[in-house]
């Protein structure tokens, strides 16, 4: 991932602006307040170098901190791998009970340049930031030259992160293999959960190939339903999907 996005992803930008907005606010209160007061030059000046310095501390703690629904965290405390919180899993059930259709996507695309770890990486960071607001979750499997993705959610939102997802110009050939309805969600407690197919042990690696083929020297992922699912539950065989994908 790049330093910049990494900037984004940790709201250094969004805390930069929000900090120069509000100490302008203030220089303008505490200005008129002085003036009135007859305050000295020199505490007028000393007050806006204490607001200067405090910019480099509010971009430091934001780099460092990220605010959680648990509370404030150091950084590497919050594991971007793990499923999102239990507050955003009950907000998406709760949508779910309020008597919204949920739909699931399925769709397999090349990647256009290789895939490696950076680039699962910035996928899932754009993915773990925007998914929760639009209600979407969902598995994504990447080997060397192509992506697997299945997204959940409800019509609309799905609908206008598939259309997103497709516009990328980082894959191409994206290939729809089902729009369903679903009655409840398989990955529920994932904003987007990435699994890298170019980084399985050996012995996986070998189990998917004899099972699924191999595509240029990778394991071909499937573009039917019932092998995707099939796939789904030999990599992460706690889900216990069902293969009709209902
Ligand atoms: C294979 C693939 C899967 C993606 N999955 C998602 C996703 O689930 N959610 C998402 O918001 N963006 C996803 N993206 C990224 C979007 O295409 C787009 O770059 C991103 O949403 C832009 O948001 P940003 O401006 O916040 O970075 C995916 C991209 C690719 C190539």
């Amino acid at each position: 991932m790049s330093f910049f996005n990494e900037l984004k992803r940790r709201n250094v930008f969004k805390v930069g602006i929000g900090y120069v907005l509000i100490a302008w606010l203030i220089a303008q209160v505490l200005e008129l307040v002085f003036e009135s007061f007859g305050t000295p030059d020199w505490a007028i000046k000393t007050m806006l170098v204490l607001l200067a310095a405090g910019f480099p501390i509010a971009l430091f703690l934001a780099w460092a901190y990220e605010l959680t629904p648990e509370g404030l965290k150091r950084e590497h405390e919050v594991d971007r791998s793990q499923p999102i919180t239990p507050q955003t899993i009950k907000k998406l059930k709760g949508a779910n009970n309020a008597g919204k259709k949920l739909n699931s996507i399925i769709y397999r695309s090349r990647c256009k340049g290789v895939v490696n770890w950076d680039l699962v990486n910035s996928i899932l960071s754009s993915s773990t930031e925007n998914n929760p607001a639009n209600g979407i979750t969902g598995v994504l499997l990447a080997t060397e030259t192509h992506f697997l993705q299945v997204l959940e959610g409800e019509f609309e939102a799905l609908n206008a992160t598939f259309e997103r997802i497709s516009r990328d110009t980082r894959h191409d050939q994206v290939q729809l293999i089902s729009f369903t309805e679903i009655e409840e969600r398989k990955f529920g407690g994932w904003a987007m959960h990435g699994i890298g197919l170019f980084d399985l042990n050996r012995e996986l690696a070998t189990l998917l190939r004899s099972k699924f083929g191999e595509d240029n020297g990778n394991i071909r992922l499937p573009c039917t339903p019932s092998e995707v699912m099939e796939l789904l539950n030999i990599l992460i065989p706690e889900l216990k999907l069902d293969e009709t994908n209902k």
